[in-house]
């Protein structure tokens, strides 16, 4: 918890700060077009809803507001224990005035100079009362102590555990969503906003909860008693005061808000724009393009810059319409009450007295226009954390949907249709593929013919248009994903690994491995002579997406995974395309004890790699052209698989 707003710097990533660190935020209304493709064109999200003025404009705020409250609601206790302490609080030190003002009066009555005139019992009686203010104002101090002690305790774990959930659940909703969500999304981007988010609840917390509820309790407490004191002017101050607190709202929402609300879509981009430069680095040294990556940048910057500073110059103005609220609403009940006294219907301590009424209540308008902008700009920096909360994962399990359970591997597209979001046309029209259980199927083509496509439709990667994928006669469409995926092995194009040990990564196809196994699966991968040779042999850390190894290396590490996650169906995208003609002749060799009762999909450019396959697909342009085993396939004047044979046997 931290009373001063939002600290970026705080925050685990540690990017450019956030608009957060200054009087709040308005931003570029003139609709800056940006450099597209840093900005990241067709970044996922938070977009929706959020153009437009007006009515349109609130939503995703009252969106963020009521996803912090229900936040709230899940934690009772915490919620409880923050609301009584500081209302316990904030009672003791209304109260402790009025004890002061009684104690005042009776030091005066009871003084030893006066005791003379209004006898020694009245004096000892002003005496024990005296006594009695000196306890209570020890007793509310103690209160008061122990109400603050209670709300601090209490929305520090409120706002720990809403943090903790929310970082949880976010991450949890990330990894669900579709394989194309993240093709579209930087991971900068989507990293800043959770983290941003995540903070945000901090300062949200502290000021909605320790100063802007018992401000708003004190304020109404003073209003009343003045209405009680003089019905007129508290009527008055009462009016003004709902006046100035709709203002401040009305300031917030619809002028403040929108600009934070562009501020921080440009701090997202910077997250993004800096994490694609940094993961790209290897490119960007070997074109020897620092220069050009730092000027663009600079451009993301001069964006970020100018809304940022227009988002904190809106707060600055709406703060002064705020002051200047204030001040005419001093003048104009310091001229009522003058206006009174000149009429013969307040005398002077009547006038002193609502003067000072009218400075207390100031101070408190003044915090409350203070904290409604902090917790307007906590509430803009948590929309687009809302907005991943509130969008629906594309490829959704249908309900009731019941874990695959593949015995055989039969393989089975019925006039599949499938149209990658952004393309011109279709990919597959009327896709019709059988892949009988165990048999080897072998996929080749010209680059871009959809034989990847293939294999990701298989493991539901994108939910097809029309048409069916079935595995020993069920349709993918309705059983659980993760198990569908569990039980498809696969070696990809380009296989990432995770900046663990080797025995983890070996291991990630089946949790629990023993380290013999692991071994084993690394030994017919032909992977375990390098791993040997390595000082800390399988407790070696491979760097971000196994950038430690080199290209082979990390193929055959995938090569292990897939031998260790022995599953019915397996899918080699290109696996042997980064390996030497010793490994791969090694590879090759275990491959095919691995490809033994198992139906086996093989993505090759080098026809080599699927000659002895039981059958070739050979796709282009989204079309099966030519089926059959190579022999037959070979044979086929002007074929276009005699053609790639041909072409690579030259
Ligand atoms: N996420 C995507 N969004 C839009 N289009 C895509 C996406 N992925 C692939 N494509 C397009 O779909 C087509 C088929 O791509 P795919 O990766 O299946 O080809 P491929 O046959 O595996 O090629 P290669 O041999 O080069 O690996 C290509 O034109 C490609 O540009
Ligand atoms: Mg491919």
């Amino acid at each position: 918890m931290t009373i001063a707003p939002d600290c970026p710097s705080d925050a685990p990533d540690g990017a450019l700060p956030s608009s957060a660190d200054r009087p709040d935020g308005g931003g570029n209304a003139a609709g800056h077009p940006g450099p597209a493709a840093v900005a990241g064109a067709g970044d996922h999200g938070p977009e929706t809803g959020v153009v437009g003025a007006g009515g349109a404009e609130r939503s995703p705020f009252v969106a963020a507001l009521g996803f912090a409250v229900r936040r709230w609601l899940d934690w009772p206790r915490d919620l409880a224990v923050t609301l009584i302490g500081v209302s316990v609080a904030t009672l003791s030190d209304v109260l402790t005035p009025l004890v002061a003002g009684r104690l005042i009066s009776d030091v005066t009555q009871g003084a030893p100079s006066v005791s003379s005139v209004i006898g020694d019992g009245a004096a000892h009686h002003a005496l024990a009362d005296a006594k009695w203010m000196l306890a209570a104002m020890a007793g509310l101090g103690l209160v008061s102590l122990l109400g603050r002690r209670a709300s601090f305790l209490g929305i520090t774990w409120l706002t720990v555990n809403m943090m903790r959930d929310v970082a949880q659940t976010s991450f949890a909703r990330l990894q669900r969503f579709s394989t194309d969500w993240h093709a579209n999304t930087f991971a900068g981007s989507t990293v800043r906003k959770l983290t941003r988010g995540m903070w945000a609840i901090d300062a949200l917390n502290d000021n909605l909860l320790l100063m802007l509820v018992p401000e708003m309790l004190v304020l109404t407490g003073t209003t009343l008693v003045l209405g009680w004191h003089w019905p007129v002017m508290g009527l008055l101050l009462g009016g003004m005061s709902v006046v100035f607190v709709a203002l401040s709202c009305v300031l917030t929402l619809r002028y403040v808000a929108p600009g934070a609300r562009k501020a921080n879509r440009w701090d997202s981009r910077v997250g993004a724009a800096l994490a694609d430069a940094i993961t790209c680095n290897p490119v960007v040294k070997a074109f020897g393009a620092e220069e050009r990556e730092e000027a663009r940048l600079g451009r993301t910057l001069a964006i970020w810059r100018k809304r940022t500073g227009r988002s904190w110059t809106r707060g600055t103005n709406s703060g002064n319409v705020q002051n200047l609220a204030v001040t005419v609403m001093r003048v104009v009940l310091a001229s009522c009450v003058v206006w009174l006294w000149w009429n013969g219907r307040a005398g002077p301590g009547d006038v002193a007295y609502v003067l000072t009424m009218i400075f207390l209540v100031q101070g408190y308008l003044r915090d409350i226009g203070q904290q409604v902008s902090v917790v307007q700009r906590s509430v803009n920096e948590m929309e687009e954390l809302v907005a991943i909360w509130n969008q629906p994962p594309a490829v959704a399990d249908v309900p009731g949907a019941r874990p695959l359970v593949i015995t055989r591997g039969e393989i089975r597209f019925e006039h599949v249709l499938f149209h990658y979001k952004g393309q011109t046309g279709p990919l597959f029209r009327d896709l019709d593929v059988e892949i009988p259980a165990g048999s080897r199927v072998g996929l080749v083509g010209p680059s871009g013919s959809g034989k990847s496509t293939f294999t990701k439709l298989l493991q539901r990667l994108y939910d097809i248009n029309g048409g069916r994928i079935l595995i020993d006669g069920v349709d993918i469409a309705t059983v659980q994903q993760s198990s569908l995926r569990a039980q498809i092995a696969i070696v990809q194009q380009e296989p990432i690994l995770f900046h663990r040990s080797l025995a983890e990564n070996i291991a990630y196809a089946r949790p629990g491995a023993s380290q013999a196994e692991i071994e084993r699966a690394a030994e017919l991968a032909n992977a375990s002579g390098f791993i040997d040779r390595l000082p800390q042999g399988y407790d070696t850390l491979v760097g971000e997406r196994g950038v430690k190894l080199s290209g082979g290396e990390r193929q055959r590490v995938a090569i292990a995974r897939a031998f260790l996650a022995d599953a019915r169906i397996l899918i080699l995208d290109e696996a042997t395309a980064s390996l030497d003609s010793e490994s791969e002749a090694l590879v090759q060799e275990a491959m095919e004890r691995l490809m033994r009762d198992r139906t086996v999909i093989v993505i090759a450019h080098r026809l080599a790699t699927v000659v002895g396959l039981d059958r070739i697909l050979v796709f282009e342009r989204g079309v099966v052209r030519e089926d059959g085993p190579h022999v037959e396939l070979i044979r086929l004047e002007g074929g276009l698989y005699r053609r790639l044979y041909e072409l690579q046997s030259l």
